[in-house]
């Protein structure tokens, strides 16, 4: 709505300033106070060509763009000229537009093209971290985010299933493994024995050749090397997939590295082919000096490929098989050198889509101020994590609903939706510090809170009569946007500032998502949901909806069904679900 009245303003203002309007458009700013006004436009590089100070500028302009019929009233306050929109010729048009097409909360920019979003990817035999759970998430939301901009995603679980460190645990199985015990945990047993791999290690060094030696085999295709191997896979993903469920992720692809081994000859001999090899002590690299970087290790001594050779071979194949148009690895900032290393790598080979690959890095994610670390084997299992999310969502249900029916679901929407929102109300680049006892209160900037403000919304609209539905699929239906709403009827009613800043707020949807998908930046959705959730509880508590006269109810009915689904879809984004009843 602001962009079309952007647009407005700067016609009128183009024959008065004798610049052209789509230059005035970019100029003009959304003041941060909302007392200010709708729209402010700032004078300042009209000085120079007028002759005249910012504040001179700015008193001459106000008075004239009075008399436009969208305007209400226009000051001049220091350099800027500060304009309110008149209010029923602004909600008129929001809600025509929203009548044309209901689905503003879609487009279709990213027709014809297609993402691969390498996420999640976490190690067999290892914890699944604190950053595989940030990955999971943030991925998940740019996914969902790129996909309502019409984008083909492929969303990629590229696990750590193959490296030296399987010759270790093989070993360590062999000496002190107990099937049992793997069976009922086995990320905490498999784990433990590559601890103790280690510890016996610093006194027995025989036991890294044995380690190589096991890793020879599996890379040979021992069977019997393998079908372990395997099985490990399988305990591991057992457990991975609880966690997955939880959060309701989806992979269009788990691919782990080992899916790359008999496509690393043909990487290598492309390397060859096109001169990038170096040998340097006995390894063959990738020199990257012109790139200011290190040498790409792309097969060690021993003949043995690393991780970047996996990396090349699993881009390539995104690319040339599943044909994405451009990768993107949401994996932590500390992997930035590796991603920088194979990326210049890939522009060296001649890809040109190598410049449309993104490292989509994020921060750290701390409990109670401390990091974690696998290696020592202190881990905080994530799967505890949501968990006792869950359960304290359940103890705050039970207390606020006691009769709720569906409450084991709702526990755990709002418990894992707390999780969720925790993560991404902050830009993924900051480090962020998860506070369970914060993340799970119902105030606050958090999923709860806006969990529940939907919930209110479709109290009221099912209060109205207005929410019919299926409540096993929890698929509702409203109709009141439908309807056609008569302009006349907005134009009686009465904008008070806080319904129209409800309508204001609701009106920046499409152009929050449009920005959050060019920034990659799901933060954007989740300032903006918090915004809705603000103004619409304002809304709720000082204006009278079900008991407002006829007219007013059902125009006021209108904006909480509106409000209802924006926070729907938005969340949605997120990757949250919205119970209607908490
Ligand atoms: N498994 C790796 C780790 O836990 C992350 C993999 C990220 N994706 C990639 N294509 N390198 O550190």
């Amino acid at each position: 709505m602001m962009h079309f009245f952007k647009e407005k303003l700067a016609s009128a203002l183009s024959p008065m300033v004798a610049v052209d309007a789509t230059t005035l458009q970019d100029w003009i700013e959304i003041p941060p106070d909302k007392q200010l006004g709708d729209l402010a436009f700032p004078c300042f590089q009209l000085a120079k060509s007028m002759r005249k100070s910012p504040q001179a500028i700015a008193s001459e302009l106000a008075p004239k763009l009075d008399t436009e019929p969208f305007i209400s009233k226009s000051e001049a306050v220091g350099p800027y000229v500060n304009v309110h929109l008149n209010r029923k010729e602004a909600v008129s048009y929001w809600i025509t537009q929203m009548q044309e097409n209901l689905d503003f909360f879609t487009s279709n920019g990213g027709q014809n093209q297609a993402v691969a979003i390498d996420l999640s990817s976490p190690n067999i035999a290892k914890p699944f971290s604190m950053g595989h759970l940030r990955s999971t998430i943030i991925g998940t939301a740019l996914a969902n985010l790129l996909e309502s901009d019409g984008y083909q995603v492929f969303r990629i679980n590229h696990l750590g299933d193959w490296g030296t460190q399987f010759g270790k645990i093989i070993v360590a199985y062999h000496r002190y493994g107990e099937v049992e015990a793997i069976k009922k945990h086995p990320i905490q047993e498999l784990n433990a024995l590559y601890v103790r791999f280690h510890e016996e290690a610093e006194t027995n060094p025989a036991l890294e050749d044995e380690g190589r030696a096991a890793f020879k085999r599996l890379e040979d295709g021992d069977e019997a090397t393998l079908d372990l191997w395997r099985w490990m896979v399988s305990v591991s993903m057992e457990e991975f997939n609880r966690t997955y469920a939880m959060l309701g992720t989806r992979f269009t692809h788990v691919l782990g590295e080992s899916f790359y081994n008999d496509k690393m000859d043909s990487v290598v001999k492309e390397l060859s082919e096109k001169h990038l090899l170096t040998t340097s002590e006995g390894a063959e690299v990738v020199m990257l000096e012109e790139e200011n970087l290190p040498p790409c290790l792309i097969r060690k001594s021993d003949g043995a490929t690393l991780y970047a050779t996996r990396d090349l071979a699993a881009a390539l194949y995104r690319y040339r098989d599943l044909g994405a148009t451009s990768l993107w690895y949401v994996v932590g900032g500390e992997q930035r050198l590796h991603f920088q290393q194979l990326f210049a790598v890939l522009t060296r080979m001649g890809y040109s889509f190598a410049k449309d690959c993104r490292h989509i890095a994020f921060g750290l994610m701390k409990i109670g101020g401390k990091k974690m670390s696998t290696r020592k084997g202190q881990i905080v299992r994530l799967q505890e994590v949501l968990d006792e999310a869950v359960r304290r969502a359940r103890e705050i249900i039970d207390e606020k609903n006691p009769g709720l029916k569906s409450a084991d679901a709702t526990a755990k929407a709002i418990g894992v939706g707390a999780v969720i929102f925790n993560d991404l109300k902050t830009h993924r680049i900051h480090e962020i510090n998860f506070s369970l006892e914060q993340a799970v209160a119902f105030e606050g900037e958090t999923g709860p809170y806006v969990q529940y403000t939907h919930a209110r919304a479709c109290s009221l609209l099912r209060k109205a009569g207005l929410l019919t539905g299926n409540e096993s699929t929890n698929e509702w239906v409203t109709f009141t946007l439908n309807s056609s709403i008569d302009i006349a009827e907005i134009a009686a009613y009465e904008w008070d500032d806080v319904t129209y800043e409800l309508v204001k707020t609701l009106s920046y949807y499409s152009s929050v998502r449009q920005r959050a998908i060019d920034d990659s930046d799901p933060s954007q959705i989740a300032k903006f949901v918090l915004d809705t959730a603000q103004a619409f509880n304002r809304f709720y508590h000082d204006v009278p909806i079900l008991s407002a006269s006829d007219q007013d109810r059902r125009l006021r009915l209108v904006l909480v069904d509106a409000t209802r689904i924006t926070i729907l879809r938005a969340l949605k984004i997120l990757g949250l679900e919205c119970p209607v009843e908490i």
